[in-house]
């Protein structure tokens, strides 16, 4: 048996920070208490915080499908490296993970790859069946994802972000239809719903070239993440699934949320690092490494999500890491692919905005302990507790960093955050018990139910 002793670090756990010793064995935590109290090989830490490993609940590995973007290893190197020890992949690689078997074979490429544990989301698409859903719950899917308004392409198996209407070759995206039709399938399943929330109507009504940035905010007003986070938790609360917002990135489209869970909804709201700390007088500076959808947008919206996520509206801090290769995002603001990467700066930039907000500790809150009821991983991991995975981040609170290209180990270099300096610096990064190192040592994770 393999037994650690965490010994001098200032603790964080679920009654609050606190000075204690962590004892681990065989992958687990098995005490938490006052100084003295625990077993094992000790691990001075003295001066560091230990925290709970970060979860990542909104990723794009990209693997299977654009090796040139990223895949298992890198995505995963990049996690490790900035204490996210789960990773939630999208269903958005190709093949799309529509069903069991395509699920299954991800699993195994994940696994051999993954430096930290991983899930995996399933696609909703508007042809999906009841039975599909099924089969992908029982193959361990975490939850399923529609993205409202993005194409398919059957030939490909492939999402499209921006299908031409009048292609034959593509699928209908799904919409609310798709969501009531198989609502009562999902409410049975009882996994979360994940909604890419950009309603197509309202896109398509005020669509226009992207010249300047002025243009991208034009062209995808709050008013499309507003309308589809209102009728997706209609349908969600009539059918009686659990919803889960991605990236929230305006005011309306928290209000929206916000007024659905005061109606009685299920749901959940993630928002992401770049809403939280950008704003579109950002882009002169970042140019197409902030395009993304939905938009990075003004300083109220920033200032709103802000105090969303200080009042606990928002219990999920998520990254959408979407790597594209530094080429590809070179190009102008029309063509250059939407989406950054921010896996490895997600824990330390909610650090420092929680300690801006008077409380480093509530970062656990948003990056570990709610991604973790989300993902169905709540009895075991997200706290530092006995019977939960030793899933362990040091940190110390008397570094800074600074976040630079050349440190990051996803394969695109310019991230959106690129230049924040943070005061705090990862330390060491424990996976169940074992430092994270260059090797694959991954598991899959599945909804504990
Ligand atoms: C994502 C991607 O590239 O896969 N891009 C993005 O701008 N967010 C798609 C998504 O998560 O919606
Ligand atoms: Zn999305």
């Amino acid at each position: 048996m393999t037994e650690l002793l965490f010994r001098g670090a200032t603790v964080y756990t679920p009654d609050g920070p606190g000075d204690f010793d962590v004892s681990v064995s065989d992958g687990v935590i098995t005490s938490v208490g006052p100084g003295g109290s625990g077993r094992g090989r000790v691990v001075d830490v003295a001066g560091k915080w230990l925290l709970p490993g970060g979860i990542d609940v909104h990723v794009h590995s990209r693997d299977p499908g654009f090796p040139d973007k990223e895949d298992f290893g890198t995505l995963t190197a990049a996690a490790a490296a900035g204490g996210v020890t789960t990773v939630i992949d999208m269903p958005n690689t190709v093949p799309a993970v529509d069903s069991a078997g395509v699920l299954e074979a991800k699993a195994a490429l994940a696994r051999s790859r993954s430096r930290v544990d991983f899930g995996l989301w399933a696609l909703i698409r508007s042809s999906s069946t009841p039975e599909q859903l099924q089969a992908l719950a029982a193959a361990g899917a975490t939850g399923f994802k529609a993205y409202l308004g993005y194409g398919f392409d059957d030939g490909r198996k492939q999402v499209l972000y921006a299908p031409e209407s009048d292609d034959p070759q593509l699928e209908t995206p799904p919409d609310y239809g798709t969501l009531a039709r198989l609502g009562p399938a999902l409410a049975a399943i009882g996994l979360p719903v994940v909604i890419h929330a950009e309603d197509p109507a309202v896109l398509n009504s005020f669509k226009r070239p992207y010249e300047t940035y002025a243009d991208v905010l034009a062209s995808r007003p709050p008013e499309a993440e507003s309308v589809a986070i209102s009728a997706s938790a209609a349908v969600a609360r009539q059918c009686g699934f659990h919803l889960h917002v991605a990236h929230v990135s305006s005011a309306r489209g928290l209000a929206s949320a916000e007024e659905a869970v005061a109606a009685g909804t299920s749901l959940t709201i993630e928002t992401c690092p770049q809403f939280l700390w950008l704003s579109d007088a950002d882009y002169q500076r970042l140019g197409t490494a902030m395009k993304m959808n939905p938009p990075v947008r003004t300083a109220a919206d920033q200032a709103a999500l802000r105090e969303g996520l200080r009042r606990g509206v928002s219990g999920v801090v998520a990254t959408d890491q979407a790597p594209h290769t530094d080429e590809e995002k070179a190009g102008d603001l029309e063509h250059a692919p939407p989406g950054t990467p921010g896996v490895q700066t997600l824990y330390l930039s909610c650090l420092e905005l929680a300690k801006q907000m008077g409380d480093p500790w509530l970062a656990t809150r948003w990056v570990s302990e709610g991604p973790a009821a989300l993902a169905g991983l709540g009895e075991s991991k997200g706290r530092i507790s006995p019977g939960y995975d030793a899933d362990l981040v040091l940190i110390d609170p008397t570094r800074s960093t600074t976040f630079s290209p050349r440190a990051m180990r996803s394969r695109q270099k310019h991230g959106a955050l690129e230049g924040l300096r943070v005061s705090f610096a990862i330390d060491s990064v424990y996976l169940r018990g074992a430092r994270v190192g260059a090797k694959a040592g991954g598991r899959m994770v599945t909804p504990s139910g």
